[in-house]
């Protein structure tokens, strides 16, 4: 006999929730049950749970501490989304999975070094552990899990050259989030960490210093709005990584330069739907490109669904988290970005990475 979907809650009802979480599931909807949605105040709650009750009629509406707990009492529910302001995420996150519940979490996956430590050392005493998994989405887009494999191809590494200039102005939803606002490192490690896990997922080796030059230039931004970054990776390759939160001519790019060939990534549109294009530039001056459109969201909730089903099935712990997935990934990511942060407060000094 087939095993039960399982049975999901979500916590937030922001931006995120209402215009990805809800329709990506409903795209899955056979995959899960969305029992409830929650939310600290019930007016929001009710708001993204009447979006929700199109797709998904029996999702109740959960709010305030009394919600959380029916939440967390609910052994039918076995896994929670937690989609909060970045600051609250891991206090959250640790209360479930305390409470034996399976979790997948949004990026960023910590707000500091400190954050990442408690986290690291809270989770590693629970016997047996939950799943707990950082949602960043990157490390599913099918670009990289495909640029990833033609990596092969470009031999050793030369240089590796990442360019974000971004596109965070007042006319995006998620800039009047005051969480973000708030947030030590504000866009740049919001937003930074899908970057950052680009990067990693395509070099496939640590890094493990760096030095930054950090600036604030638009101040309708939280600081800094800039990063200029070299790494070095364990192996001795090295690379830049240059941020821009805010730029009038977005642009999207990685780029890495081998002895046999060069692999570049980068943002684009084509047939009217974004993604990314892969191009591979060969020996004989020749190139190949191919266009991958956006699904990184839907692959990684399939994935932890996939989990969390295979986890409630076993009687013991032996249950394993794809490693894509991991908290330990979110947090290498978190780890880099925070050494930039820190090399940029001290002037561009080199700060080694910390290691999770
Ligand atoms: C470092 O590792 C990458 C990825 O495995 C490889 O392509 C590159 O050639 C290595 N660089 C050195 C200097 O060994
Ligand atoms: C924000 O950026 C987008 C994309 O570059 C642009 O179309 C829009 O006009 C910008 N809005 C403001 C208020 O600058
Ligand atoms: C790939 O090669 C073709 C044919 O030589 C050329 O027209 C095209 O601009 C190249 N693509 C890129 C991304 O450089």
């Amino acid at each position: 006999m087939a095993a039960q979907p399982p049975q999901i809650a979500i916590l937030g009802a922001g931006i995120f929730v209402r215009n990805t979480y809800i329709p990506r599931l409903a795209e899955i909807s056979n995959l899960l049950v969305l029992r409830a949605i929650w939310s600290r105040t019930e007016e929001s709650a009710r708001g993204v749970v009447e979006i929700a009750k199109r797709f998904f009629p029996d999702v109740e509406c959960k709010w305030g501490e009394t919600g959380l707990n029916e939440i967390i009492q609910d052994a039918a529910i076995i896994g929670v989304a937690v989609v909060l302001a970045g600051q609250t995420q891991v206090d959250m996150s640790l209360r479930l999975l305390k409470c034996g519940k399976h979790v997948l979490q949004e990026k960023p996956a910590a707000a500091s070094i400190a954050e990442l430590e408690t986290a690291v050392s809270c989770y590693s005493s629970f016997n047996p552990a939950p799943i707990w998994a950082v949602a960043e989405n990157y490390r599913f887009e099918p670009a990289f899990v495909e640029g990833k494999k033609l990596m092969a191809e470009i031999g050793d590494i030369i240089n590796i050259h990442v360019i974000i200039e971004g596109s965070m102005n007042s006319s995006n939803p998620y800039y009047s989030t005051s969480w973000r606002h708030n947030l030590g490192g504000g866009f740049i490690l919001d937003m930074g960490v899908h970057f950052i896990s680009g990067l990693r997922m395509l070099v496939g080796c640590e890094i493990t210093s760096v030095t930054a030059i950090t600036s604030h230039v638009d101040s309708t931004l939280p600081p800094p709005d800039h990063i200029s970054s070299t790494i070095k990776l364990e192996n001795g390759s090295s690379g830049v990584f240059v941020m821009v939160v805010s730029s009038r001519s977005p642009k999207v790019l990685w780029r890495i330069v081998g002895l046999k060939g060069t692999l570049q990534v980068e943002r684009g549109n084509k047939d009217g739907k974004h993604g990314y294009t892969v191009v591979l530039f060969m020996a004989d001056g020749q190139n190949k490109s191919w266009f991958y459109p956006f699904s990184g969201v839907t692959e990684e909730l399939k994935t932890f669904l996939s989990d969390i089903s295979l986890a409630a099935q076993k009687k013991d712990s032996s249950y394993q988290v794809e490693p894509r997935l991991s908290f330990l990934e979110g947090a290498r990511d978190v780890a880099i970005l925070e050494a930039m942060l820190e090399s940029g407060n001290k002037q561009g000094a080199p700060v080694q990475v910390k290691r999770f």
